[in-house]
């Protein structure tokens, strides 16, 4: 399949409402060099060719903030805003829906909004291994050693880690195989896109990512992320200075 331009739609599930970060507001509002969590991965997305339109899953009780304070960014990165679920696969589904009968759509690239620091030769690999395939994430081989336990750490055997893979978003799937993947959902809990997408028979391919596009999960990940920040910056000036 030959790529083009604005053929990859993305589906940014932002309705969480970031229970583990704490604090009274949606974790997505924190900010990362004066910028929210959010926005700062729609603008990475959008530097991307290939990205087309992005739907964001919200929930209803941050809703009335991205269309005041925010009703400009949202305007101006071409965001369009849909209604989150309870769970994020509930998101997603949303997101999917609201995305109609689009034919100017190969693919469907499902990105957590707590991922603001992807980077634009991994979304390249991704995207190219899914055109390859139908579907692909990206992900990072584990480098720690694993332990497995069944009866609350009294005793654990260790896993063989060559074989283990810490899965990421973005997740990227022709926009079939996904709906079809939707259609068969029923409910059954699932981690994350690709465990649905696998229930349809597909083989998902693994994409080397990189620790750099973590999550926020945590408060302190936002230090992490400042710091991951400044190393791309580096590199990013490095790049671009006219005198190389
Ligand atoms: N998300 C969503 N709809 C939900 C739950 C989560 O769109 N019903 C989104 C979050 O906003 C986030 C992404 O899915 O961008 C990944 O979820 P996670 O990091 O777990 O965020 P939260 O669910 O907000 O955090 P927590 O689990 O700590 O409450
Ligand atoms: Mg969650």
């Amino acid at each position: 399949m030959k790529a083009s331009s604005n053929d990859v739609a993305v589906i940014l599930p932002a309705a969480g409402s970031g229970q583990r970060f704490g604090g009274v507001q949606n974790k997505l509002f924190a900010t990362l060099e004066h910028v929210p969590l959010w926005l700062f991965s729609v603008r990475r997305l959008r530097l991307h060719q290939r990205v087309g339109r992005i739907l964001m899953p919200i929930s209803a009780s941050d809703r009335p903030r991205f269309e005041t304070e925010f009703a400009q960014a949202v305007a101006e990165s071409e965001v369009e805003l849909v209604a989150g679920g309870k769970e994020r696969t509930d998101s997603v589904r949303s997101g999917l829906e609201a995305l109609g009968d689009d034919d100017s759509v190969a693919l469907v690239a499902i990105h957590d909004a707590a991922r603001p620091l992807v980077r634009h030769d991994h979304l390249d690999a991704v995207f190219a291994k899914a055109d390859q395939c139908g579907a692909a994430i990206l992900a990072t081989p584990v480098t720690s050693t694993v332990k497995q336990s069944f009866d609350d750490g009294h005793s654990c055997h260790t896993l063989d880690r060559k074989t283990l893979w810490l899965a990421q978003t973005p997740q990227v799937f022709r926009v079939d195989l996904l709906r079809q993947a939707y259609a068969k959902h029923r409910g059954r809990p699932a981690t994350d896109d690709a465990e649905l997408v696998q229930r349809i028979g597909i083989d998902v391919a693994l994409v080397p990512g990189s620790p750099e596009n973590l999550k926020i999960t945590y408060p302190h990940d936002l230090t992490i992320a400042q710091a991951i920040l400044n190393i791309q910056s580096q590199h990013e000036h490095a790049r671009t200075r006219p005198d190389r």
